[in-house]
């Protein structure tokens, strides 16, 4: 930083997010105060150069190396999106002993290791509390406030899209794709929704916060993954029967010398502190030796809530600069961990069945299921003539038990059909 005085920002990106971030920037008198020297905005790079911007044109670029670049700027904001060319740019930057802001959970959850390591070995800070739960502060609290609490398990709702589809099909009795259409119509979906909607959003994001609040190294591979696509209103008609919501969840955590990491649909009980977490909104349940439990929740994304976390970024940055620190992130130095196989993590399963309406058949398929050592916690049968519909809640039964159930159970002539295996989240 020399002696200049003011602190340079360089911003990659001017979209939903950026444009927020600039237009907060332009407060200057609120952030010098909260820094105790001016900040300022030396370059902005966008992907199309012919489209009218608030920004005066000397600043503005094509090129984001020009930012970059920059000897001006002290703190790249990538706010870019997607792999690349965004973690070239970060990298470079902090190899050249910038700062990096991002909100890009992307980048972060496939390639985290390796910024982290550039941030120990080159000096630079590294920050991205806006990639999770958008102004939903999560990160900082996590890594700074909760530190000493030792927290062994996180169960949130990170992804709006697929919350706001799961609570209009709960309480309007829509189908998937009527819900998707909703959101979509609302700009809560994509035109291609399967980022959101078979969970790679989530998992990025648990991926960030497991990492952070475990210490250790997870990527989005690591993060068991199912979607919601095959949810129906018949499901939610027999989990409301049984006492459940069905929420989209992500679950962390931590056990002895291993970490779980899973997305995916979930039966919650109604009095669950998250199943009443409407719509679009996110909801993050951490729990730790030192402080029980702690819930988080707020709007996830939108350009204004997410710009705020980044300028929150911006301004620790800009404070440790000030300071004379170095190489600080969230992340500290993390330990490669070693993740725990699906198949080995045991919950309790809701299975969905339709069965031949006949005497005898029912115990059938619970001999199948008690000779997999797995035990039934509660029934439900409905008669449709000739068919009826049998929905099980099983205890605590690890993955490859009830692979073996489901398996035996498509082999019995009596079941026409296994409608849908979702898993149940009764603790926590
Ligand atoms: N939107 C949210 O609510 C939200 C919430 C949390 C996190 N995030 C994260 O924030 C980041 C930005 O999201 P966003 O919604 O603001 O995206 P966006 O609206 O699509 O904006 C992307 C911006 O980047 C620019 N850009 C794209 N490629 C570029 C390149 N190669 N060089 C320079 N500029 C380039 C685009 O330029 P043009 O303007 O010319 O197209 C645009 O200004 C993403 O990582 C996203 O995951 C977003």
């Amino acid at each position: 930083m020399g002696q200049r005085q003011a602190i340079g920002i360089g911003l990659l990106g001017l979209g939903t997010v950026g444009s927020e971030v600039y237009r907060l920037l332009l407060d200057h008198d609120a952030l010098t105060r909260a820094v105790g020297r001016p900040l300022v905005v030396k370059r902005v790079a966008v992907a199309r150069a012919d489209r009218p911007r608030p920004v005066p044109a000397h600043l503005l670029t094509t090129d984001g190396w020009t930012v970059v670049n920059d000897a001006e700027v002290d703190i790249v904001v990538e706010l870019i999106g997607g792999l690349e060319p965004a973690r070239g740019y970060m990298l470079r930057a902090l190899e050249a002993g910038k700062s990096v802001v991002t909100a890009n959970k992307a980048v972060l959850a496939a390639y985290g290791p390796e910024l982290y390591a550039q941030v120990q070995s080159s000096g630079g800070h590294l920050h991205f509390e806006a990639s999770v739960g958008g102004g939903v502060p999560l990160i900082k609290p996590i890594s700074e406030s909760l530190a000493a609490a030792r927290l062994t398990a996180i169960v949130a709702i990170l992804n709006g899209t697929t919350n706001f589809i799961l609570t209009r099909m709960a309480h309007s009795g829509w189908s998937f794709n009527d819900a998707l259409a909703e959101a979509q119509r609302r700009g809560f979906a994509e035109a291609d929704p399967t980022n959101d909607v078979d969970g790679h959003d989530a998992a990025a994001k648990l991926a960030i916060l497991a990492s952070v609040a475990f210490h250790c190294q997870i990527t989005s591979d690591d993060v068991f993954r199912e979607g919601v696509r095959s949810i129906t209103p018949r499901d939610f008609a027999y989990a409301k029967e049984l006492g459940y919501e069905i929420k989209p969840l992500a679950i962390a955590r931590k056990h002895n010398g291993d970490v779980e990491a899973r997305v995916h649909p979930a039966l919650v009980p109604l009095d669950h502190p998250l199943a009443q977490v409407p719509d679009e909104f996110n909801a993050v349940l951490v729990e730790g030796v030192n402080v029980g439990r702690v819930v988080f929740s707020g709007r996830g994304a939108g350009g204004t809530p997410t710009a705020t976390a980044v300028i929150g970024d911006i301004i620790t940055v800009a404070k440790d600069l000030v300071a004379g620190v170095r190489g600080r992130s969230p992340i500290g130095t993390p330990v490669p961990a070693r993740v725990r196989p699906i198949e080995d993590v045991a919950v309790p399963y809701y299975l969905s069945l339709q069965v031949v309406d006949r005497p005898g058949v029912f115990a059938r398929v619970a001999t199948v299921i008690g000779e997999e050592q797995v035990s039934i916690a509660s029934i439900v049968q409905k008669s449709r003539s000739e068919i009826a519909d049998a929905i099980l809640v099983t205890h605590d039964a690890p993955g490859r038990a009830v692979q073996r159930v489901l398996a035996r159970l498509r082999a019995l002539d009596v079941v026409k059909a296994i409608t849908n295996v979702i898993r149940v989240q009764d603790s926590l």
